[in-house]
């Protein structure tokens, strides 16, 4: 496949004028995201699918922060609640909130349409309007801010009034096409949308990847000329290059190294690959930041998620949404965590389950441990084996290593909590709190029936139910008494090999067991059931 010649961009560069933290002055970005998306085939707005575990807007809404500062609009209007909200709470400082302006496009009639509603955002203001803007399709998360930056350099050094970005593919369609002049220079004439190309047209690989630099006293002026008459009836933005050709003023191209930073979402499929790709460049990022991956195609990290230097991640490893794991930890396989922050020294062993819960340093955790929301577990702790949490602080160097349920507990320090321990936190009405002391020994078997608290220090017996406040430094007991019957076994054995003078002697032992049963009737009338089947 032919490539055609990069950008013609001038070899002297000229400074590019952007301050300390990277924001070019001048510049105001504009984020396309009020279409539906039809050809995902789905009942939720495109944009706000995620990839690698954050809605697809966000990385051009990211981008656009990075590179223009507080001067980002988004154009929203599918689903403009939703997006909306997704934006606001992604951007919105600690201080003054959102840095994004959102202007909705009531009426999906096309991209050019979109990038007009944004016009009255940049009108305003003390600073005036801006001298360039960067639009940007908000279905496009592989894009990179250097490449960003490579197309704002060149905008300058050329003086365009139009700088596209495109790449070479060698599936071209869907995408709109590059048209150049014949030329020697080879110049950008036009873009022609694939539903609009004709058959020489639709042959070009040089496709438009929906990112642009436009002059501020061009951009407005050249939308309100728009012309819908098109394939699609829509108003195009991408007729701005044919516009700005036409009189005279000049377009210039940046042409993308690794087409695949091009990828525009507009399908399941072209999702999916988005997915991989973004996957593999965090795990990238992480292994080259000190993270250790056994198998590194089988861990799954969202973009959002933070990791320490000389962790360890065995495979099938996934780590989502906000996670934040220190240095030090070993995760090992099929380990789940979600919105959770990790400490350092942690480790973490095979199949457990985290959501919104906190670890603390040097903790150990798992196999097959579930935190649900609202866990804190402290320092140099331990949950192991079939544990289930939810709402419960675990003090420091406290062990739940077996079959237990804690429920909107709060446990102290040094506490051993009995295998199969259980809090009955609910009464099928109201959830109830249970308060476990420092230095309590529970039992295996113990039930807390909540609310209660056992004082710091107390012990209880294997197998008590607490139903009432434990003092510090008791023992509470809550066992049905044991009763031993001598040769009883023995004598039931015989039965089952028929000796009358036994059978005699177990009818008569049975006759007085049954008159003290002070069982439910309902056991009884089993034991009797069985009795009459013997
Ligand atoms: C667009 C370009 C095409 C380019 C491709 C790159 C146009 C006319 N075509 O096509 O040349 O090759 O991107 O991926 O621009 N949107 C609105 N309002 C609308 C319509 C769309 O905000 O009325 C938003 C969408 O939400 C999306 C972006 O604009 O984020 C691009 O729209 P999409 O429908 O995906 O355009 P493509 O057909 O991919
Ligand atoms: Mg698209």
């Amino acid at each position: 496949m032919r490539r055609p010649r990069t950008t013609e961009v001038s070899t002297v560069k000229r400074p590019v004028s952007h301050d300390q933290q990277g924001k070019f002055a001048g510049l105001a970005v504009i984020v396309m995201a009020a279409g539906l998306g039809k050809r995902m085939r789905s009942k939720q707005a495109k944009v706000l699918h995620p990839v690698a575990g954050q809605a697809m807007v966000l990385y051009s809404v990211e981008l656009g922060l990075h590179v223009a500062g507080d001067r980002v609009a988004v154009v929203v209007g599918h689903q403009a609640d939703l997006v909306r909200e997704v934006i606001k709470r992604a951007t919105a400082g600690k201080v003054s909130g959102s840095p994004v302006a959102i202007v909705e496009q009531r009426e999906q009639l096309g991209t050019g349409h979109a990038v007009l509603q944004s016009r009255p955002v940049f009108a305003v203001g003390k600073r005036g309007a801006p001298c360039r803007y960067l639009i940007l399709n908000g279905d496009t998360p592989l894009l990179q801010e250097k490449t960003v930056r490579e197309l704002l350099r060149v905008h300058e050094a050329e003086r365009a009034a139009v700088t596209v970005l495109s790449a070479v593919l060698a599936d071209a369609s869907g995408y709109g096409r590059i048209v150049r002049m014949s030329s020697a220079e080879r110049g950008v004439s036009r873009i022609v949308e694939d539903r609009d190309a004709n058959a020489e047209e639709q042959a070009i690989h040089e496709v438009n990847v929906g990112t642009y630099v436009v002059d501020g006293e061009f951009l407005f002026s050249a939308l309100e000329k728009l012309d819908p008459s098109n394939a699609q009836g829509e108003y195009y933005l991408t007729e701005i290059v044919h516009l700005a050709e036409h009189s005279g003023r000049r377009v210039a191209a940046v042409v993308l190294n690794n087409p695949d930073e091009g990828l525009g979402i507009n399908t399941r499929r072209q999702l999916a690959d988005a997915e991989q790709v973004v996957r593999q460049q965090i795990r990238n990022r992480w292994l080259d930041a000190g993270v250790t991956m056994i198998d590194p195609t089988s861990v799954w990290i969202d973009a959002t998620v933070t990791i320490g230097k000389d962790t360890v991640l065995y495979p099938n490893v996934t780590l989502e949404g906000t996670t934040v794991i220190g240095e030090d930890c070993v995760l090992r396989s099929c380990t789940r965590l979600t919105d959770c922050t990790v400490g350092n020294g942690v480790e973490i062993l095979d199949h457990c389950v985290f959501a919104d819960s906190c670890i603390e340093d040097d903790a150990r955790m798992g196999p097959f441990v579930h935190l649900r929301p609202g866990v804190v577990v402290r320092k140099r702790a331990k949950v192991g084996n079939f544990v289930e949490m939810k709402k419960t602080d675990l003090g420091e160097g406290s062990k739940a290593n077996h079959l237990s349920y804690l429920g909107d507990t709060t446990i102290g320090k040094g506490v051993n909590i009995g295998a199969g321990t259980i809090t009955c936190n609910y009464d099928g009405v109201q959830k109830y709190q249970t308060v476990i002391g420092d230095g309590v020994f529970l039992g295996s078997d113990t039930q807390l029936i909540a609310p209660v608290t056992v004082g710091a220090g107390a012990i209880v017996a294997a197998g008590t139910t607490v139903t009432e406040d434990v003092p510090a430094d008791a023992l509470v007991i809550g066992r049905v008494p044991q009763v031993n019957r001598a040769g009883w076994a023995a004598r039931r054995r015989a039965l089952q090999t028929g000796s009358d003078r036994e059978t005699l002697n177990v009818k008569r032992e049975t006759t007085v067991a049954r008159l003290t049963d002070k069982r439910p009737m309902a056991s009884k009338a089993r034991s009797a059931k069985k009795r009459s089947r013997s």
